[in-house]
């Protein structure tokens, strides 16, 4: 959620601030804002909407060389010009990603001492408590003008404060300085010679080359032109080490491509390729003893994450013969669950900055249970804080509804299953060895479901899901985990709802919602459970459903009324047969003039609760 840029240099800090905060909509876009220091005055634009609408407003007549800048996903108060952010009070300017949880007991006694707010949202509380601060403490003029007693200003005003907050702060009493505090929101520092760059992730920081720092939580950052110092909130300074950041080619980049979904399905074979190559190497670092003395594994993400840990659930206690449970983070991280030393707790993150995950990373290692991060993000909070971690290769993922990431989790998981197989000798050797040929021809497979579906899903195809109001998903065992992602594509860019149930869930109550023409998506690619899933389909039909099976069976033609072939790759399937709604998703999306990269109310990097 929301995206924070900061700059203090010798060039056009609006420039670099709103150039930053457009590689940054992508984790939220309800709202941008710019502030600067110009001739010793707070200058902020702000506006609803997308970071252009802020940028047409800014004057070109503006100049300064030191700024803030904020996109946002509003969490208290509607998007709107006067909920945007930067939120000022006097001379004070402030950027929040994050909740201040106690926002509204301090706004009351705020307001008691006479503090005139002008939005509804949480952030507000913050430049108006160090003002606050700042006149209550203050014994005469000079204190005002002295750094120390500023920096302590807000080292006093953070106390007061509980939740979350990323923050950059201006005051135009120190025209040359930018404080920045961080708990349970990203913020990333990079410093040249010249000029100091603060942004919410590691790839926009590092566009600015110079060394990159990572703030840690309850960490505050001084910075300066050319230079940066780190305290921590009792206002002792800290040495901090600079990072090694592997810079992308730059993946902002469409190609030739409408949209970053569309390049980043295309992107799923060598997102495969690349993390089927790559786990050997993550594979190195697990603790094997500790491994071995796993009596249970609990998968925990969030959305699409989720997903996917649904998915392994099946493939690791087949290979693994571990119990084996799938947790939604939001909800793992306030059940106090059984979980010790002899439990492994997998989390899986796209961004590694989602706040529920990294929260059930948190309490995951206070009950001491051994820690695993399958994340993309390789210097993201979860990937940094957990024991071990395998990096799925998929390269940035821009648009918020995940695709190659996804495939890519699937493919790390079901190597790391085959890996604790290996080690716990729980499968036969030739089998491993026969499914670890399987993941490396995946990418090949894939290529040709791609290729096949770009060039077959017309608009005969899209026709069927374009118009509907309500559609439903179903599968059994791994299918019911490959439906609840095709479910939650669809229905998070194309606004159309969609909702997935085991199959023989339906007649427990949700086949009452079926009616003449319901279309209901269907995912048939287990052997085993094909009959069980045919007599769910025949269920709906004989109720007036339309059926369109995904499949790698072969079905009795009355089962269904379309048919989408794909191809049997066992229990490895999931992989290869998301990628049709994956299309399909986008296209409808695209039928229906939705933006598929930045669908409403949504952001791709979820850091509040
Ligand atoms: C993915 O299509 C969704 N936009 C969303 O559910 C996402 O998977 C979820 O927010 C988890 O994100 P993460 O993988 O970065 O933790
Ligand atoms: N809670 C703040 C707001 O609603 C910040 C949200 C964000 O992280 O973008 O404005």
């Amino acid at each position: 959620m929301c995206g924070i840029i900061g700059y203090i240099g010798n060039d056009s800090a609006t420039d670099i601030v709103v150039d930053g905060l457009k590689k940054l909509e992508y984790r939220g876009y309800d709202s941008a804002g710019v502030g600067v220091i110009e001739d010793g005055k707070l200058r902020v634009i702000k506006k609803k909407g997308r970071v252009k609408n802020t940028e047409e407003a800014i004057p070109k007549t503006l100049k300064s060389t030191i700024g803030i800048g904020h996109t946002r996903w509003a969490t208290h108060g509607a998007p709107s010009d006067k909920n945007s952010h930067p939120h000022i009070s006097q001379n004070i300017a402030v950027v929040h990603n994050g909740i201040i949880e106690n926002y509204a007991c301090l706004k009351k006694e705020l307001e008691s001492e006479g503090v005139v707010f002008t939005s509804e949202t949480d952030t507000e509380v913050i430049p108006h408590l160090i003002n606050k601060i700042i006149s209550n403490s203050m014994s005469d003029t000079d204190n005002i003008k002295c750094e120390i007693f500023y920096f302590h200003s807000i080292l006093k005003a953070i106390r007061k404060l509980s939740g979350s907050y990323a923050l950059a702060i201006l005051n135009t009493d120190f025209p040359d300085l930018i404080v920045c505090v961080k708990r349970g929101s990203p913020l990333v520092v990079s410093k040249s010679n010249t000029a100091s760059f603060i942004a919410s992730d590691v790839g926009v920081a590092s566009k600015h080359g110079g060394e990159i720092f990572i703030l840690d939580d309850d960490e505050l950052a001084l910075i300066k032109k050319g230079e940066v110092n780190f305290f921590d909130t009792r206002g002792r300074e800290k040495k901090k080490n600079s990072i090694v950041y592997e810079k992308e080619e730059n993946s902002d980049e469409l190609g030739n491509n409408a949209h970053h979904m569309l390049k980043e399905i295309k992107e799923i074979p060598s997102a495969i390729h690349e993390t089927v190559i790559g786990v050997k190497k993550c594979f190195f670092n697990l603790e094997k003893n500790k491994l071995k003395k796993i009596k249970k594994i609990v998968l925990v993400g969030c959305g699409t994450a989720y997903h996917a840990g649904l998915s392994a659930k099946t493939v690791l206690e087949k290979f693994t013969k571990i119990p084996s449970y799938v947790e939604v983070a939001s909800e793992f991280r306030y059940s106090n669950p059984l979980i010790g030393k002899e439990t492994l707790v997998v989390l899986i993150s796209q961004s590694g900055e989602t706040a529920d995950t990294l929260a059930a990373l948190e309490l995951a290692k206070k009950k001491r249970a051994l820690t695993l991060a399958v994340v993309n993000n390789t210097t993201s909070a979860i990937a940094l804080g957990a024991d071990s971690r395998i990096i799925t290769r998929a390269k940035k993922e821009i648009a918020v509804a995940s695709t190659k990431a996804y495939n890519s989790q699937l493919v790390a998981l079901y190597s790391f299953a085959l890996y604790l197989a290996d080690i716990k000798q729980t499968m036969p050797q030739d089998q491993i060895n026969a499914l670890k040929e399987m993941l490396l021809n995946l990418p090949k497979a894939a290529r040709e479901v791609i290729e096949s579906g770009l060039d077959k899903i017309n608009s005969d195809i899209i026709k069927i899901f374009k118009d509907e109001k309500a559609i439903m998903f179903l599968g059994r065992g791994i299918d019911y985990a490959t439906a609840s992602e095709a479910s939650l594509k669809l229905k998070e860019i194309t606004y159309i709802h969609c909702s997935a149930y085991p199959a023989g869930e339906l007649k427990h109550g949700t086949i009452a919602l079926i009616e003449n023409n319901y279309l209901v998506v269907a995912y048939l690619t287990d052997s085993t459970l094909k009959d069980k899933t045919l007599n769910a389909l025949y269920e709906v039909k004989a109720r007036g459903a339309k059926v369109f099976a995904i499949t790698n069976q072969d079905l009795p033609k009355d089962a269904y009324d379309y048919i989408y072939e794909v191809p049997r790759l066992g229990i490895l399937s999931p992989i290869a047969s998301i990628i049709p709604m994956q299309i399909i998703s986008y296209l409808t999306a695209v039928a229906k003039e939705i933006d598929p990269d930045k669908p409403r109310n949504l952001a791709k990097s979820v850091t509040v609760e």
